[in-house]
This record gives structure tokens, sequence and C-alpha cells, in this order.
């Protein structure tokens, strides 16, 4: 038997890139996902039907992150999808970029940034305890922005560390009823969010030489970890950050 059998998932942003691996994974583990998606309703129903055509169980929900009551729609989505059942594992993955130095930052995109990569996953977490099961998991999508110096990126930065944040706390609260909370923190990886750089050869070819098993990453390398974390075998693990980025910046290569 698959190791999610019988599990629920809600996979924040799991419409496209990092977090459509993710509902893969879990999906292909036997759990029934729900895809959430910001506004790009074709790739969550891509994610939805490629999910259904390999035998999973998978339905999508829509709400924008930023935008008023979107976590109310989010949880009546989710609730109208889960029919009766509790939830199992909560991934918060949603997430946008920036690439700005400080002294480019806006008000309106700090809030922007605010509002999608802290507050969202943070108001989503709160309304996903009380559904959660007990054993259940959540898994949040923090990066290895929030470990090393990218000035161009310090808006990013400081959310990701923010999310980065809410694990240890809660692992606590949660831990005695078996519930796990831990952070993913994946170096690039090759999705829309980076297709402007990755586009460019040499970006490719100076993160290559910076990150130890030399290449970038892929979704599925972020999938497996985060599918590991929500599994059975991940059991004894919680309130950690786990760096997922195939040792990038870990020091001279030579
Ligand atoms: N790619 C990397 O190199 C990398 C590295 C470290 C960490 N991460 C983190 O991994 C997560 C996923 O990144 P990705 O590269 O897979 O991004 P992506 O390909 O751009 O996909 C982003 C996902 O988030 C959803 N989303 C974006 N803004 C939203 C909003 N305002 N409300 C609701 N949903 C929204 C998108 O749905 P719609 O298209 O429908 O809006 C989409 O499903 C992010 O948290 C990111 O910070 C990525």
């Amino acid at each position: 038997m698959a190791s999610l059998t019988g599990r629920t998932a809600l996979v924040t942003g799991g419409s496209r890139g990092i977090g459509r691996a993710v509902a893969l994974r879990l999906a292909g583990e036997g759990a029934s996902v729900a895809v959430h998606y910001g506004g790009n309703e074709a790739a969550a129903h891509e994610t939805v039907a490629r999910i259904e055509e390999s035998g999973g169980r998978a339905f999508a929900v829509r709400a924008r992150f930023g935008e008023e009551d979107a976590v109310e729609r989010l949880f009546e989505g989710l609730t109208a999808g889960l029919a009766g059942r509790g939830l199992d594992i909560l991934v918060n993955n949603a997430g946008i970029s920036s690439g700005h130095a400080i002294s480019e930052v806006t008000p309106r995109e700090w809030e922007r940034l605010l509002a999608v990569n802290v507050t969202a996953p943070f108001f989503v977490t709160q309304r996903a305890i009380p559904l959660l099961n007990d054993g259940g998991r959540i898994i949040n999508m923090g990066s290895t922005a929030s470990r090393f110096a990218v000035s161009t990126q310090i808006g990013y930065t400081v959310t990701k560390a923010a999310l980065e944040a809410l694990a240890p706390s809660l692992a606590n609260e949660l831990g005695r009823r078996g519930i796990t909370v831990n952070t993913v923190a994946p170096g690039a990886v090759r999705t829309d969010l980076t297709a402007g750089h990755t586009a460019i050869p040499e970006v490719v070819a100076g993160l290559e030489a910076i990150t130890a098993l030399g290449r970038l990453g892929e979704p599925e390398d972020v999938a497996d970890v985060v599918g590991f974390l929500a599994g059975p075998q991940g059991r004894w693990i919680t309130g950690r950050t786990i760096d997922v980025s195939g040792g990038t910046y870990l020091g001279p290569l030579v």
C-alpha cells in the first residue's frame, strides 16, 4: 500500500512549479490532494488532470492571497472538497519573489511580499490546525535565501526568514498530537519563478559553480523531500529547516 493512502493534503500554489511536483508526489503516494492556485486555472486543472490520469485523487481550489477574504475562500473550497474528512498534510508552498535591493523596494511591494509569503501561510495554518488530524504534517516552503546574503532579493529574504520562524514554536505546540512542523529550504530551482534568471547561461553557470552537486534543482528534487517529511518515515523530524539545495554555498569548492 502507498504510504499516504487514505490521507488528505492541501498544497498551496500546487498548480505550478514546486507545488505541482509536490501535489503529484503526495497523490502518487495515495493522498487525496487539494491543489490550491491563485489565478492560473488552466495550470491548476492540468495538475488535477495529471493526478487523475495516474489514478490519483485531487481537486482544485482558487484563492488569490493578498485579496481580502482569500483564506476564507480557500477554506470554503477545501472543506467542500474534503467532504467531512480532516486534513492530514498542509504544505504552505505558494509564494512570490522580488528582485530588488533595499533602495528599490517600495512600500507596496513590501506589503505584497508579506501578504503572500507570510500573512497568507500564517492564517492558512491558523485555520488548518483545527482541521488537522493527529499525526498530521505542516511543511512550509522556505528558501536558502534566509541563509545567505542576496542583496537584490532582500524583501523576499525577509519573508522567507519570517516563514521559517513558524516551525519551532508550532512544532512545540502541536507535538503532543503527533503533528510535525518543518520548513523545506530549496536553493535555485527551475520554475516559472526563476525562468528570467535560468534563461541566462552565465547565471546558471554561476549558480552551478557555488553548488556542491553542480547543477540547479528541479521541482522533483524538492517534492521528494516534502514527500518524505509528509510520510511515516518523517515522523521524528520536527521544528527544523531542511536544506534542499544540492549543497549551495557550503564554502569554497577547492
Ligand atoms: N524556484 C525556486 O528557485 C525557489 C527557491 C526557493 C524557494 N522557492 C519557494 O518555493 C515556492 C514555490 O515556488 P515556485 O518556484 O514553484 O513558484 P511558481 O512556479 O511561480 O509557482 C507559484 C505558485 O504559487 C501560486 N501563487 C503565486 N502567487 C499567489 C497568490 N497571490 N495567491 C495564491 N497563489 C499564488 C501560483 O498560482 P497562480 O499561478 O494561480 O497564481 C503557483 O501555483 C515559493 O514559496 C518560493 O518562494 C522557490
